[in-house]
């Protein structure tokens, strides 16, 4: 904003007076904006549109000196602003069970609010920030070198961060790796597997290994897969979060690479990942936003890719330039590695799994003991810990009713998929035992008013 007087003045008072006023305003816009990104706040609303560089507040509430150093606190608050300019309007303690894009840890969207307009003194916004520039190149090697750590990934693995999504990777996965002998074998145990095995007819000769059943709530017992020992690879999905069946096993698939997508519950268990030719995983579930899809693939895979492979989904190319082919989703990666520090700080994978097993044991032993009040449809010995799928009284309008008041509950997203209906409890590592205790009881209370 500024001022102008009218040209009939003399030159003189017009200058000062125009001067100090303009100054004045300056100073108390930049008092205001540095006021509100101190409180945690947007200063885009109420800020100047165009917003000059050392208007930023450099001071901002992160302690890190590095752009990516770890200071994130290990709890996880459960109330939250909704608004920019209003911090004392909290949404209290709503928990999130939505299935993806799911609840991330409150601490870690607090870091991202607080540094936002400033990623550690860069004077630049994560989500302005050059992907080339060497803070975010340290972004991708430090998320990475998290990523190594947390799984313990061999040295003979490359990490990358891909575009598409898991179901880009459909399409990524036979694309580099089919090539080797035109054929895949496919573990078909629910919606996401299902998909997989069908986009990759495009590229190859792609075949189940057991029977589809009519209905997916079980794991085919591996004494009676047939695998193809001239297979490029096995692919499964380690937890199909639709159908909430989960892998408690790696399947043993005689030296032929395995393919696992892990999108709904990489990091929430320690991997042996050298039993593994490739893993991939969509980050809006367990580790941060939507727009990343992290790859680990063995590096003996990387040779394999159809030359019809596009560069942005070849693995070979994103090795080879760190994934930054071309620009990446460079907020999504931040968040993840941040993500990462968050697990880092709570234990590990070690400690995830943990509450993992402690979380999905104690809303399953619900169910069970709900004289049928509550089904699962799913066979108890891959039972996913991360999506807990129930009915309730096998009853659209109860289940209707269930919802209506668990939100008045404050619990949230518990709907099912709507290609199954039902309840879907999505527990992944950013809800807290606490929380799901929560929603135990209420679950234990609604069975008993109804
Ligand atoms: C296990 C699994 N695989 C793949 C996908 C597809 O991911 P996207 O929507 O990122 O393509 C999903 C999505 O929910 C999923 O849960």
């Amino acid at each position: 904003m500024t001022l102008t007087l009218q040209a009939d003045q003399p030159m003189s008072v017009r200058n000062y007076v125009e001067t100090l006023v303009n100054e004045t305003l300056a100073a108390v816009l930049e008092q205001q904006h540095s006021r509100s990104t101190a409180a945690g706040s947007s200063a885009a609303e109420g800020a100047p549109q165009s917003r000059p560089t050392h208007c930023r507040n450099n001071s901002s509430t992160s302690t890190s000196t590095s752009p990516h150093s770890n200071s994130s606190s290990p709890q996880d608050t459960t109330s939250r602003t909704t608004g920019s300019t209003n911090n004392s309007k909290t949404m209290g303690d709503f928990v999130y069970f939505g299935a993806g894009p799911a609840k991330l840890p409150t601490t870690v969207l607090e870091r991202i609010q607080g540094e936002l307009l400033d990623l550690g003194g860069s004077h630049v916004s994560i989500l302005e920030m050059s992907h080339r520039s060497p803070e975010f190149m340290k972004i991708v090697d430090d998320t990475v070198a998290k990523a190594r750590k947390l799984l313990n990934i061999p040295d003979n693995y490359q990490v990358l961060f891909m575009q598409g999504g898991g179901t880009g990777q459909f399409s990524g996965v036979p694309l580099n790796l089919i090539g080797r002998t035109g054929k895949a074998d496919y573990i078909v145990t629910g919606s996401w597997s299902a998909k997989a095995a069908k986009e990759a007819e495009k590229y190859g000769q792609p075949r189940l290994v057991a029977p589809k059943p009519a209905t997916f709530g079980a794991i085919p017992d591996p004494a009676s897969w047939s695998l193809d020992p001239e297979a490029s690879y096995v692919y499964y999905c380690d937890n199909e979060t639709v159908e909430g069946v989960e892998f408690h096993f790696v399947p043993e698939t005689n030296g032929v690479p395995l393919v696992a997508d892990m999108s709904s519950n990489i990091f929430s268990k320690p991997i042996d990942i050298s039993k593994y030719g490739l893993i991939y995983a969509g980050a809006q579930k367990n580790i941060g936003p939507a727009g990343v899809t992290i790859v680990i693939v063995r590096d003996d895979l990387l040779n394999h890719a159809l030359p019809i492979t596009p560069n942005v989904l070849s693995y070979k190319v994103m090795a080879k330039e760190n994934s930054l082919h071309n620009t990446p989703p460079c907020f999504a990666i931040y968040a993840v590695g941040l993500v990462f520090d968050w697990i880092l700080e709570n234990g590990g994978v070690e400690e995830m799994e943990r509450r993992a097993i402690e979380k999905s044991d104690l809303l399953y032993n619900l169910i069970d003991k709900s004289n049928g009040f509550y089904t699962s449809v799913v066979d108890p010995s891959c039972r996913s810990r991360m999506n807990v799928p129930f009915r309730v009284k096998k009853d659209e309008k109860v289940e209707e009713k269930f919802l209506k008041e668990a939100k008045a509950a404050k619990f949230l997203g518990l709907k099912g998929h709507r290609s199954v209906g039902g309840i879907r409890a999505s527990i992944y590592n950013a809800i807290l035992p606490e929380q799901v205790s929560r929603l135990g009881s209420f679950i234990e209370e609604f069975a008993a008013n109804n």
